[in-house]
């Protein structure tokens, strides 16, 4: 039995702790999509053209720690709205959410482009000035110097050039369940999202 759970939000917003814990919770596979675009990302600014990178796009590639820089997002988002990047990644992204056992993904086009049959929705936000202190917090963690105005800044960058793409916009599938997020805990957006899921199961 398949059964898939997408999980779609703008830059830091927490969809990504929440869908590791619904995986960890189900025992579903978890596939965070950004690494995709990410992996492109990082390979377009060492010179190579996205598209031939998307098509070459191998899963040893998700695993570079690099990846999680802004300079990479910002690449990332870059290489995201180009049509022919995308769909070169559609294939792996649906197989992946058809897998046996159950799939979590989490990403942007989840529920509305590459899973709209997707058994349960969420749509995953928080005020910009949250996501902007959490992402902060977490690029400091990891001993990056970053100000919260500048990871702001880089959020806001991010989600206008998503939303406004003409191929497949961040925005919240019809059937998605939105979850604020802003002033919630991590436990809680977890529980409520869990909570969510049990009902449709
Ligand atoms: O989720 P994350 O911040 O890692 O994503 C990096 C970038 O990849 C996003 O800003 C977005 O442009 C792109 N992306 C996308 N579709 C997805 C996942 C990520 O366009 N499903």
């Amino acid at each position: 039995m398949s059964f898939a759970v997408a999980i779609d939000g703008p830059a830091a917003s927490g969809k990504g702790t929440i869908a590791r814990a619904v995986a960890a919770h189900f025992g579903f596979l978890h596939l965070d999509t950004g690494l995709l675009y990410r992996a492109v990302g990082r390979q377009m600014l060492d010179g190579v053209p996205a598209l031939e990178a998307a098509e070459a796009l191998t899963p040893d590639r998700l695993n570079d720690p690099s990846l999680r820089s802004a300079e990479v997002a910002q690449a990332a988002s870059k290489a995201a709205a180009i049509p022919a990047v995308r769909a070169a990644l559609v294939d792996f992204q649906r197989a992946f959410a058809r897998r046996e056992g159950g799939a979590v993904l989490d990403g942007r086009d989840i529920g509305t482009v590459i899973c709209p049959d997707a058994e349960a929705k969420l749509f995953v936000i928080a005020a910009p000035e949250i996501r902007a202190q959490r992402r902060c917090a977490e690029l400091r963690g990891k001993g990056a110097e970053v100000s919260e105005a500048e990871v702001l800044e880089d959020l806001r960058v991010r989600d206008e050039r998503d939303m406004t793409r003409p191929d497949a916009p961040l925005k919240a599938a019809r059937d998605a369940v939105t979850l604020d997020t802003t002033d919630m805990s991590i436990e809680d957006a977890v529980a409520q999202a869990i909570n969510l899921i049990d009902r449709l199961r």
